[in-house]
């Protein structure tokens, strides 16, 4: 029977500052253990950070200290010292180690499938639920909590309410190729594409609200972009312009990234982000319309000397743009640029078109730059209901099943704008990863939905 340690204050270690020369105890797991012969070196991890602890033969209970000697990787731990200031050492935060004074080990880990040596990457997914104790996973969800928080701390402080909008739903939302069909009790349902129907249904209630969940897209591709689960942030404000909706996305992303950088240095640091390019995102973003973004294209297209290149950045006005088009673009700006008044045909049915110029819409885009493309979309709303009807029509739409979303257009209809910026998208381009699949604890992709 193992001796039960005296326990002193527990402490997490994101705290550790605060405790210098005082002992204390952290509860965690083994992250890693160096050392030879009388002195052993176990970096512990507790979820708040990881700090190192230095155990020396001769100070500590033999007993203790054969503990140490048989850890393994992962094994769960708590582990007792007197915490010193250190510059050199490293962690989480860096700058602190414990001398080590007891342990108990909780639990022996088996052998470990993940180790420091590089793995491929489908191996690392099959075993996402370990996987995310890595450093780099554990930065990555880091700043994916802070961009949520930020996203919301911003919307509540400017008087939106967030309010739910159904996960299973009767109609589509967005486009119907990539609906996900569910038995409703012998009748079809999908899951939601979108919370933006409801959104303007409960904008009417509230004035500005936002809702924020999972989304559902049975995207046939298989991109750096595209997940088919991935958690959406809608903002839906009542007499809202196309112009007005942009100053509420420009100083939203901005707050966003201005948190991140504020709250997140050292995860930063950990994903190797070059944090020079996030400080330059400050409110303004260029505007430009989608006519203007063609014509650059096209300019761009002439001077590309790469054949394969070339031919991805073909472009006719009216089609809209693939990845290679919004990296292109973003590419001639520093900063997220906003494209505008796409052309009716690529986008929702929802969208109000341009007064006088109806094969355009009132819709944005907002891209993100380093080749991150679209990471918001939205438009102005048609708020006539005769209008709404005839599009829903064309799109080949069951009228009934948007009844009732045609009828908030004959109760004091307003004009009203919204958004929805993808949260994994954000997380990519902000964490400056390659790609999507580790902006979420669980990616579900075209061929993965393990674990
Ligand atoms: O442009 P989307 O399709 O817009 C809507 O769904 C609107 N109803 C939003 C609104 O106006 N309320 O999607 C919005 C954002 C995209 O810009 C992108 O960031 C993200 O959602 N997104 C995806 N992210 C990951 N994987 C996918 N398959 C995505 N599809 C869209
Ligand atoms: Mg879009």
């Amino acid at each position: 029977m193992q001796r039960k340690i005296t326990l002193a204050q527990v402490i997490r270690i994101a705290d550790i500052a605060d405790y210098v020369g005082q002992e204390v105890t952290v509860k965690g797991w083994v992250y890693a253990k160096t050392g030879k012969g009388r002195l052993q070196f176990v970096r512990v991890r507790d979820g708040s950070g990881q700090v190192q602890f230095v155990a020396f033969k001769k100070e500590i209970d033999p007993e203790y200290f054969e503990v140490v000697k048989g850890l393994t990787q992962e094994s769960s731990v708590i582990v007792t010292g007197e915490v010193r200031a250190d510059e050199r050492a490293e962690g989480f935060p860096s700058g602190f180690e414990v001398g080590m004074k007891s342990i108990e080990l909780v639990q022996e880990a088996m052998e470990y499938p993940i180790s420091p040596k590089e793995h491929g990457t489908e191996f690392l997914m099959d075993r996402r639920h370990l996987w995310l104790r890595s450093t780099q996973q554990w930065a990555i969800i880091r700043i994916r909590a802070t961009i949520i928080k930020a996203l919301r701390d911003w919307l509540d402080n400017e008087g939106f309410i967030g309010v739910d909008t159904p996960i299973i739903t009767p109609a589509a939302g967005e486009e119907t190729t990539t609906l996900f069909n569910i038995d409703y009790f012998g009748e079809e349902a999908y899951l939601a594409q979108t919370g933006q129907l409801y959104n303007e249904a409960n904008m009417m209630a509230h004035g500005k609200v936002y809702c924020f969940g999972p989304t559902f897209r049975a995207e046939k591709s298989k991109t750096r972009r595209h997940l088919i689960e991935f958690w959406m942030l809608e903002p839906e404000i009542a007499y809202c312009t196309l112009e007005e909706l942009m100053e509420i996305e420009e100083q939203m992303v901005a707050y966003v990234v201005q948190q991140v950088l504020e709250k997140n240095q050292q995860e930063l640091a950990v994903l190797e982000r070059d944090t020079a390019v996030l400080e330059k995102i400050t409110a303004p973003f260029a505007r430009i319309s989608y006519d203007d973004a063609v014509d650059k294209l096209k300019e761009r297209y002439e001077k590309e000397t790469n054949p394969e290149q070339k031919e991805l950045l073909e472009i006719e006005w009216g089609e809209d743009f693939g990845s290679p088009h919004e990296t292109a673009l973003a590419e001639m700006f520093e900063k997220p640029v906003f494209v505008y008044n796409y052309p009716s045909a690529v986008k929702a049915f929802y969208m109000q078109p341009v007064d006088g110029r109806p094969e355009v819409c009132r819709s944005v885009d907002l891209l993100a730059p380093e080749g991150y493309g679209e990471i918001i979309g939205g438009s102005e709303r048609i708020y006539d209901a005769d209008l709404l009807e005839k599009k829903i029509e064309e799109h080949g739409f069951t009228r009934e099943n948007y009844a009732w979303y045609i009828e908030l257009r004959n109760y004091g209809s307003v004009p009203h704008s919204g958004f929805g910026i993808g949260i994994e998208r954000t997380v990519a381009w902000i964490c400056g990863l390659p790609h999507i699949r580790e902006t979420i604890p669980y990616p579900r992709l075209l061929n993965r939905k393990y674990p």
